[in-house]
């Protein structure tokens, strides 16, 4: 594993990680934020290239306004109106995204620096990132001592091992939130991508993009993507739900088969043959099609990220669940252990 300098974000020594397996990959990881910087896999001809959305260094990362490649928590996705009511007491988070808190607030997961610890097993190769986030932090009650694990493997997955604890009750929703273009980075959009999702149901929204506590059937409408679909073949619709989502921003409930990670996502792209296939414990995934990049953010090596030119798949549990009970809850409470995990599996379909 190589070791580099990245910088220092208010004097904490910030660290770039480079992992790679035995097949070549490489993935490129960062102690703030938890963020990873590249990925860097073969396409059908065997060329390498990175499908990952970024900046090529610390700078562009901390203002980082679409969230590339980070830790999302405490809280991934919208708390609708910035608050919550836990056990009789209400808590009030900053409003981040419109009336919403959005991604665990102003200073989430995504912008602390993480203690890393690098190790090399039988399984592969990866980083162990520890944060402890104090009571009150960011409005949130509890210190929660939060674990996350990165492995990267000889059988080209990557994968996420998520831990937390907490000294009070709290909601905790963990995920990661790289930004995908199986073409390569910074190659144009990704509505040619192919994607599956293991889901026949969804959480719709309402204008603020927070779910209505409806499961709807994805049947019989743009959103269903139980059988390998375009992205761009509908994207355009004049769907209500596409409408509200500026496209697809929309959390998809996992046909669950077992507790274990179950296939949530498939994704190809047909030029390169390079596919991801997402696994996790969680219920759903959020699948959104990039739809706030506007090209304003210049990237890696000067790429300019323009509508639509990446996608993340963020295993998580649904959108604002402390504010509906009649969904999975996220409330970890003393003497629990938050436990998840997500796996991303690269290989290429000829
Ligand atoms: C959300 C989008 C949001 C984006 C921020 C995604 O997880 O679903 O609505 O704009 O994060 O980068």
């Amino acid at each position: 594993m190589k070791k580099e300098k990245f910088g220092s974000v208010q004097g904490n020594a910030v660290t770039l990680y480079t992992l790679t397996n035995s097949n070549g990959l490489e993935v490129r990881a960062t102690n703030f934020g938890g963020i990873i910087v590249s990925v860097r896999t073969p396409d059908k001809q065997g060329r390498m290239d990175d499908i990952v959305l970024g900046f090529d260094d610390l700078q562009g990362y901390l203002d980082n306004k679409p969230y590339f490649g980070a830790i999302i928590g405490r809280y991934a996705n919208r708390i609708a109106a910035a608050r919550f009511t836990l056990d009789g007491v209400q808590y009030s988070l900053a409003a981040n995204n419109g009336p919403n808190s959005l991604h665990g607030g102003i200073k989430g997961f995504n912008k602390v620096v993480w203690s890393a610890e690098p190790f090399e097993n039988s399984t592969g190769v990866g980083l162990i990132f520890t944060y402890t986030s104090k009571d009150g932090e960011e409005g949130y009650p509890g210190n929660l001592r939060a674990k996350v694990t990165y492995t990267l493997t000889d059988q080209n997955e990557l994968t996420f091992d998520y831990e937390a604890m907490t000294d009070k009750a709290t909601p905790v929703n963990l995920t990661q939130h790289s930004y995908f273009n199986l073409a390569g980075d910074g190659r144009g959009d990704i509505l040619g991508h192919e994607l599956t999702l293991n889901a026949d149901r969804f959480t719709p929204v309402d204008k603020n993009l927070i779910p209505t506590g409806e499961l709807r059937a994805v049947k019989n409408s743009p959103l269903d993507f139980t059988k390998s679909t375009r992205i761009g073949s509908r994207i355009n619709d004049k769907d209500e739900q596409l409408v509200l989502g500026h496209g697809y921003d929309h959390n998809f409930v996992i046909h669950r088969t077992d507790p274990g990670p179950v296939l949530a996502a498939h994704l190809r792209e047909p030029q390169t043959g390079r596919v991801l296939d997402v696994y996790t414990t969680e219920p759903g995934v959020q699948f959104y099609s990039g739809n706030f990049l506007d090209g304003t953010i210049t990237g890696k090596q000067g790429h300019v990220y323009k509508q639509r030119f990446g996608l993340a798949l963020e295993p998580q549990h649904f959108p604002d669940s402390p504010n509906h009970p009649e969904f999975p809850s996220t409330i970890l409470r003393p003497g629990q252990v938050y436990q998840s995990r997500t796996v991303y599996k690269f290989s290429v379909e000829k």
